[in-house]
């Protein structure tokens, strides 16, 4: 397998690749700071396993020779049955990287992409191969959520839907498949517009980012706050999801001049230190002033 982006998601989709499924994966990145962040955090990781007593040594050196950092596009697709795209959420971006894995891999390997919210179909024209492209969304942390989704694009052939369904059954997921190409697909449908209306709660002065994660937790028993979940998949990314739904499904899903406002002056979340909270040394502290 191959996975492009060894980003927040990247990264720990070829780790359970090499770890689950035990497949010989290549991760590669267009810097080598990318990949380096990346197998340090697969490291990170494969330790906690460790100490905990359910991976040996042994295991850990096996799974880490399973992953083949690269930076070149072009050894990492070329004997690829299938390659997974985990780059930024931007169409054209995507666009350009799915065309020019399409130009490289082998005619019959499947590409899918784990795009948040773009459309499959969208994404599949910019390969030669719409039957063999599929959406194959991951969740973070990819080494923990057991979701995937699998996303069927206009022309996704019921072969591709199989064998993507089996990969992730390999990987030790869960698949669903997801029927029709709508952006937000299930998951965020239901999660983006409660993240986005936990930053107008926010900006209402409803109740301090603590409190309102606090609810969450105590109320509706959920593992993290809206706040906090915010910060972990990054501001950037829940605001380019909100607005692709916007686009395509209408006014209702508009984001929050909050959400706007904090990628504007880079508070990204966990990875830029600074989201709704401050995260210093990875550690959550308590909010700062919200603009
Ligand atoms: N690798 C391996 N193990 C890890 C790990 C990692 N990266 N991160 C945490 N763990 C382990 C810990 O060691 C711990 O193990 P233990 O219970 O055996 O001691 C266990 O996982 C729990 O970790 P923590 O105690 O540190 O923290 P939590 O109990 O809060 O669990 C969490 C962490 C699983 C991330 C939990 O908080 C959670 O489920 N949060 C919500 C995540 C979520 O909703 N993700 C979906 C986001 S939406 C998305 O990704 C879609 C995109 O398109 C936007």
């Amino acid at each position: 397998m191959a996975v492009l982006g060894a980003g927040l998601m990247g990264h720990g989709i070829a780790q359970v690749t090499a770890q689950a499924a035990k497949y010989e994966v290549y991760l590669c990145d267009i810097k080598q700071e990318f990949i380096d962040n990346g197998m340090r955090t697969v490291k990170e990781s494969l330790l906690r396993y460790l100490k905990k007593g359910e991976l040996t040594a042994a295991e850990v050196d096996q799974i880490l020779s399973r992953i083949h950092p690269v930076l070149d596009a072009k050894t990492a697709i070329t004997d690829a049955d299938l390659i997974i795209e985990a780059v930024p959420e931007n169409l054209e971006t995507k666009k350009t990287v799915l065309a020019e894995a399409d130009k490289l891999a082998k005619p019959q390997a499947c590409i899918v992409s784990n795009t948040s919210s773009i459309s499959i179909t969208k994404l599949a024209s910019a390969t030669q191969r719409p039957d063999k492209f599929a959406g194959m969304h991951f969740f973070n942390p990819p080494q923990l959520m057991k979701l995937v989704e699998i996303v069927r694009g206009e022309k996704t052939s019921d072969e591709t839907v199989k064998l993507i369904f089996e990969t992730a059954k390999k990987m030790n997921k869960e698949p669903i498949i997801v029927k029709k190409d709508v952006a937000g697909f299930v998951v965020n449908r239901l999660l983006v517009p409660t993240l986005n209306e936990a930053t107008f709660l926010l900006s209402e002065g409803m109740a301090s980012p603590e409190d309102i994660d606090k609810a969450a937790k105590l109320g509706l028993n959920w593992p993290m706050g809206p706040l906090t979940l915010l910060d972990y998949i990054g501001v950037d990314t829940v605001l380019s999801i909100c607005e692709e739904m916007q686009r395509e499904l209408g006014p209702k899903y508009a984001p929050s001049s909050l959400l706007r406002e904090m990628v504007e002056a880079g508070r990204l979340g966990r990875k830029t230190g600074k989201g709704i909270y401050d995260w210093k040394k990875n550690k959550k502290m308590p909010a700062h002033e919200i603009s």
